[in-house]
């Protein structure tokens, strides 16, 4: 099944089920500071949530664009590296303001997932909250699953927060398993290891409290629904490939890089630089068509980060040109049906891609040198970790985020002192303000 149409039957299944649906919101959280991006479905629902805002709806349905490249929930690091990270994506999700709760959101999700597009029950896992016993007899009770395919796990696993304050709720997650192959070994298990033989398809979130600044939690009006399922990940499962790369949406720009930089593309680790141009690509173009500009803070400076990051890899394979823009009309083509408004503006996406690249080649030979270098003086004194200040150094001088020296540094089986780093910045801030005072 394509992507595209596992958007439309997810939406068409909740509408069918009496819930509106709800267009994509920005990536640029409206009007809330506590949140850089909008990493999840429910981020456009916060204040209906909270009780604050009313709408003419009690349940709602949406594919929403997210991006998890910083804050709370940040994906970032394990992008490249596993077949399911990604710093952009898109949340299928189901919600419910005050209307139903558990016994039906479980009834729901299982009706999708097993009658309409008819996984396989035997691969499907269920964790909880340690004590959530009610989600353990529905799910053992009305849905059918054996007791030990479900599985409960603590706070870290399976209480949802939106951010360090906001709504928040135990959660229950859908899990599907890839099968044997995949295992890593004797520990391998839900809530025990990181591998890709376990994949969380679904999350569904009892939204019951809102979290305060000082961490109290409050009992929400009315308790809610906020579900969230990755379409990467479903579409990967659905289509019967290891790797959301593999899917309909992501594969095409891989065969791009391919096809322009002559070199074969790898499942393992040899496609890690593939896997995350692929990937930053998406983010840089729809960061950029929602509004945010490279800049040195704020979500400007993530996606500079990001951007370079992607630039970099490029150039490890052998390319020296801007680059990442190339990709926005293959982007453009993938997504457009969903987001018209990728298609419509692709052109000018690209060109603001484009000239932040040209910014950073005119400095990123001449940094990779001076980086190289710095990689060499370890090297030869036997040390394994590149020093703060010549991170710093590079950052400073070279427009080098500190992502990049460690990409490089993890290239060279080194690490990065990331406290010096810090501390290398903070003293720079005092010498300028210092020199202001002056
Ligand atoms: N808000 C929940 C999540 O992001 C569904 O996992």
């Amino acid at each position: 099944m394509k992507a595209s149409e596992i958007r439309r039957t997810f939406l068409d299944f909740f509408a069918e089920k009496g819930h509106t649906i709800v267009p994509s919101s920005s990536l640029v959280p409206h009007g809330d500071p506590t949140l850089l991006f909008t990493n999840a479905g429910m981020v456009q629902f916060k204040d209906v949530f909270l009780g604050r805002e009313s709408r003419s709806y009690r349940r709602a349905t949406t594919s929403q664009k997210c991006v998890r490249a910083g804050g709370k929930h940040n994906d970032l690091d394990s992008v490249g590296r596993t077949a399911r990270h990604h710093t952009f994506f898109e949340m299928l999700g189901n919600f419910s303001f005050g209307d139903y709760f558990k016994k039906d959101a479980i009834a729901l999700a299982w009706e999708l997932l097993t009658e309409r597009l008819k996984l396989p029950r035997e691969r499907l896992w269920i964790t909880i909250y340690q004590d959530d016993d009610e989600a353990f007899g529905l799910w053992q009770g009305m849905a059918g699953v054996p007791a030990e395919r479900i599985v409960r796990l603590g706070e870290k696993d399976n209480f949802w927060s939106m951010g360090d304050t906001g709504p928040c709720g135990p959660c229950s997650e859908v899990h599907y398993d890839r099968g044997e192959e995949f295992s890593c070994g004797p520990n391998c298990g839900i809530g025990q290891c990181e591998c890709d033989r376990w994949l969380e398809i679904w999350n569904l979130v009892f939204m019951q409290y809102n979290r305060d600044e000082r961490g109290q939690l409050t009992p929400l009006p009315r308790p809610s629904i906020d579900t969230g399922m990755g379409l990467e990940r479903i579409a990967s499962v659905l289509q019967g490939v290891n790797s959301n790369y593999d899917t309909d949406l992501l594969r095409p720009l891989l065969t791009f890089v391919e096809e322009r930089t002559g070199q074969r593309y790898f499942s393992d680790q040899r496609g890690f630089p593939f896997r995350v141009i692929a990937d930053h690509a998406r983010s840089c173009t729809f960061l950029v068509s929602d509004g945010v500009l490279p800049s040195n803070e704020g979500r400007g400076y993530v996606l500079r980060r990001i951007l370079r990051r992607a630039l970099r890899l490029a150039r490890n394979l052998g390319i020296n040109r801007p680059f990442i823009h190339e990709l926005v009309p293959v982007i453009a083509e993938i997504m457009a049906d969903a987001y018209p408004e990728i298609g419509a503006r692709s052109g000018h996406l690209a060109q603001v891609i484009r000239q932040e690249e040209e910014r950073f080649l005119s400095t990123l030979a001449e940094a990779s040198r001076v980086a190289q270098e710095m990689v060499d003086k370890v090297r030869a004194t036997g040390g394994t970790v590149i020093p703060g200040e010549d991170a710093f150094q590079l950052y400073d001088t070279y427009g080098f985020p500190l992502d990049l020296t460690e990409d490089l540094a993890a290239e060279n089986d080194l690490t990065v002192d990331k406290t010096g780093f810090a501390r290398a910045m903070e003293e720079q801030r005092e010498r300028a303000r210092g020199a202001r005072q002056t």
